[in-house]
């Protein structure tokens, strides 16, 4: 993909629906009694993969562009797959999957392609292991193969990374499980999507906090096994999707965006309280809830010119910031390169197994861009304000890294390239397309 310098961004769009939540409500409504519509469904391939896993498991469902119609079929009513099941990219389908076969009384297998088979798994395999089920696995990686048990033996779960993943497979299969599950979140707050669809459907959920030490930890506990109701759900517009049109806004001056419909769930949209931080006119109105999710409009004035409003505190990101804004970094560093002072990330090592170690990816492009950049184990720093210099970058395969080098590339001197930028449609197909329709040069 070749892009050119962009002058600024100016439109008013809608985004398809969330990654994280189009996961959660295939599988949800698959172990519902009765049929769910879904509206606004993820177009995002990592989604359809989930989709297709859920077919493998005998759940028929009907899809119509993003409208998508799933009969449920309980929670005793899936039946063992033909064959392995394909995650592809998604560690969202093979994580939280995994919580829901871990309960089966049969034998299943996932698998996904070589990056989603490099990533850790013992984090799953741990906490269903010690909840009945039986896992196999390549060192503690993909392929798994999982032999179910019905009924799952609840357990308290004290999750040592922070990873709504893990919370959510172990509550899925909390679901399934005969007693109280509790999951005990220590490596502090992450999305909680998961929690919001199960109370919007009706599972009595509990929410609470453990001390232990001066450290306070949120607690989520389920008393399996719950049956429960189909809910018809309607999935807002992806905020990590809008962070890359926002970005591009931002750093731009005379760019007016509008973004409607956007999720706003407080523990994912941290990015526009981020960017408010950095003087970046961005505002949020028309705030409303849907189906137990914040929803609401955000509006971007590009003013460029970035500088943090409180001086060093907001050059540093770290801490419980980290899962708040987990798959905004790597484009966060892009726009560190735009702010007076420049910007540090801190603990955010488990970037270094997404998709890509999205760490090392990031350095290596922006210094390809000519960014002055420093390495850490944990997370980066970069100087700012920089002129960037249009370069031959890579996406590592990651679709992060391909459209937040395409926010980059649109800042930079001169035409940029980017090898295998197709790898975006793993979470937003149409980006470059609604990008096209934004760009003034
Ligand atoms: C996700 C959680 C995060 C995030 C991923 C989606 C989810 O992963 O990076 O893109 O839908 O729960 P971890 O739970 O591994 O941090």
């Amino acid at each position: 993909m070749k892009i050119e310098p962009a002058r600024r961004v100016r439109g008013r769009l809608r985004l398809p629906g969330d990654k994280s939540i189009s996961h959660r409500a295939g599988i949800i409504a698959a172990l519902a009694e009765g049929t769910t519509r879904i509206e606004n469904f993820s177009t995002s391939r990592d989604c359809a993969a989930t989709l297709a896993c859920l077919s493998q498991l005998g759940v028929r469902i009907a899809r119509r562009g993003t409208s998508v119609r799933i009969e449920g079929v309980g929670l005793e009513g899936l039946r063992a797959p033909a064959a392995m099941l394909d995650c592809g990219n998604s560690g969202s389908t093979m994580r939280m999957l995994a919580g829901v076969l871990a309960g089966q009384d049969f034998v299943s297998g996932l698998t996904g392609d070589d990056s989603l088979r490099s990533r850790p798994m013992k984090r799953i395999i741990e906490p269903l292991e010690l909840m009945g089920a039986r896992i196999t696995s390549e060192e503690g990686r993909a392929p798994l193969r999982i032999e179910g048990r019905q009924p799952l033996k609840a357990i308290t779960y004290r999750m040592p990374v922070a990873s709504a993943q893990v919370k959510s497979c172990v509550l899925l299969a909390g679901l399934l499980a005969e007693g109280r599950t509790e999951v005990i979140e220590e490596g502090g707050p992450t999305r909680d999507h998961t929690e919001r669809m199960l109370d919007w459907l009706g599972v009595p959920l509990t929410k609470g906090r453990a001390q232990a030490g001066d450290a306070v930890s949120e607690v989520f506990a389920i008393n399996g096994p719950v049956k429960f109701k189909a809910r018809d759900l309607i999935i807002p517009g992806d905020i990590s999707s809008a962070a890359f049109f926002i970005a591009a806004a931002a750093m731009r001056p005379g760019s007016e965006l509008l973004i409607e419909d956007v999720g706003l769930n407080p523990t994912r949209s941290q990015i526009v309280s981020t960017f408010g931080e950095l003087h970046a006119g961005v505002l949020i109105d028309e705030r409303r809830a849907v189906c137990n999710e914040a929803v609401g409009t955000i509006r971007v004035r590009g003013a460029g010119g970035l500088a943090p409003v409180r001086e060093g505190q907001s050059n540093i990101l770290r801490g419980s910031l980290i899962p708040q804004l987990i798959d905004e970094l790597p484009m966060l560093a892009v726009v560190g390169t735009q702010v007076l002072g420049g910007l540090r990330i801190h603990d955010a090592k488990e970037l270094r197994v997404k998709e890509s170690d999205r760490i090392n990816a990031t350095v290596e492009n922006l210094r390809r861009m000519g960014a002055s950049v420093e390495e850490y184990e944990d997370g980066l720093r970069v100087s700012g304000p920089t002129r960037l210099r249009g370069a031959t970058l890579d996406s590592y395969g990651d679709h992060r890294i391909a459209m937040a080098f395409t926010v980059a590339a649109l800042l930079a001197e001169g035409e940029s390239e980017i090898i295998g930028a197709e790898c975006a449609s793993v979470s937003f197909p149409e980006f470059f397309q609604l990008l096209e329709t934004l760009i003034e040069r």
